[in-house]
């Protein structure tokens, strides 16, 4: 999957990136490029590096990393553009 569409950059370069070293949010900027565009990936490569394992794309409370399969709990949704009318 395709994280970081400004530089082409997909879930498994950043995973080998996590796993050859990188430990932070910079090292991933240096070594791939990541988030130093639009920056829409950055969040979802914060929560790579940091450990987390992002399943969905959002902030989704590890649902599909439940054992049960239960719905997450709270589902973050971004807040929709105020257009003045
Ligand atoms: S999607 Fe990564 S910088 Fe735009």
């Amino acid at each position: 999957m395709i994280v970081c569409v400004c530089k082409s950059v997909s879930e498994r370069q950043i995973k080998a990136c996590i796993d050859a070293g990188a430990t932070s949010m910079e090292d991933l900027q240096i070594d791939l490029g990541v988030a130093l565009c639009c920056g829409k990936c950055g969040p979802y490569v914060q929560e790579m590096v940091s450990g987390a394992s992002p399943c969905c794309g959002r902030l989704c409370g590890g649902c599909c990393q439940s054992a049960q399969g239960t719905a997450p709990s709270e589902v973050v949704v971004a807040p929709a553009l105020a257009l003045a009318a």
